[in-house]
């Protein structure tokens, strides 16, 4: 493994077990409002510095960006490590188990290493560069699936961007009647992990953040699959709008999802 790999995992590990002790005891988890429908706790937090403090211990040069501690720039910017301490705070204040630790390196702009972990089921993602995707060491791939017809989609609510609502079911509503089913889980890191287990068979969300992508975005791409923005160009890091899947569909979701966009989401 990928000495950088190797560390994300065990910060992705150490995060786990402060998470799942936490579930275990909810009722002492203090939970905060950072906007409208918004949330973070005290247990997003604490994750967020195991994992700062294990990268920071091996590369004190690196940059750090986290969800809830921002950018921390280190005299090397080659190196930027892209941290979700927990993707799915909604999930987990709910008592649902169903959230995940993301971590992503960029070498120079470009991803490198990703880990999405799972602690409840103690399921690692993990992909590094032209080495491929895996699941707890065994390969990945996306699924073949050329077709709408019986595809399973996965997708996430705009519930921080109600503005996009309209168009948004108008999306949803095109994709559903030509596929299988749709699955709003509520973890967007394992939405994209799934897609590259094959467990879905394609991925849309309007405006994530580049902690609830990056290292869902390498797994795809390490997997087999495309990941892009809603025109199919690669803005997605910046727009946050994103469409992962097998290179099969990704033409076919992009085309049902293009008449209504408007011009907000043509990006
Ligand atoms: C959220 C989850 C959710 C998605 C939201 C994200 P968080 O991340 O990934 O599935 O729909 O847009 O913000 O805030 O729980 O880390
Ligand atoms: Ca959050
Ligand atoms: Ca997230
Ligand atoms: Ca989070």
């Amino acid at each position: 493994m990928h000495p950088m790999l190797n560390i994300a995992v065990r910060a992705a590990r150490t995060a786990g077990k402060v998470i799942v002790r936490s579930f275990e005891q909810l009722d002492k988890v203090e939970v905060e409002s950072k906007g409208t429908n918004d949330f973070v706790s005290s247990v997003d937090i604490n994750a967020e510095q195991v994992i700062v403090e294990t990268i920071r211990k091996s590369y004190p040069e690196h940059t750090i960006i986290g969800e809830e501690t921002g950018v921390s720039k280190g005299s090397d910017e080659d190196y930027q490590w892209i941290i979700d301490p927990l993707d799915g705070t909604t999930n987990f204040v709910k008592g649902i188990p169903h959230f995940a630790v993301s971590i992503a390196l960029k070498v120079k702009g470009k991803l490198d290493q990703a880990v999405i972990f799972d602690p409840i089921r103690g399921e690692l993602f993990t992909a590094s560069r032209g080495k491929g995707a895996q699941l707890n060491g065994f390969r990945i791939r996306v699924n073949k699936n050329k077709e709408l017809a019986g595809a399973i989609l996965a997708t996430g609510f705009p519930f921080k961007h109600k503005q996009h609502s309209q168009a948004y079911m108008a999306m949803f509503s095109t994709l559903f009647l030509k596929t299988s089913d749709m699955r709003r889980a509520g973890s967007a890191a394992l939405d994209l992990a799934y897609v590259a287990a094959g467990r879905v068979d394609g991925f849309f969300e309007i405006g994530l953040k580049p902690w609830d992508t990056a290292a869902g975005e390498l797994l795809v791409i390490e997997a087999g699959g495309l990941v892009t923005d809603f025109v199919g160009g690669h803005n997605h890091a910046k727009s946050g709008n994103i469409v992962a899947s097998s290179t099969g569909l990704q033409k076919d979701i992009l085309k049902d999802i293009r008449p209504h966009l408007g011009e907000a989401l043509s990006k």
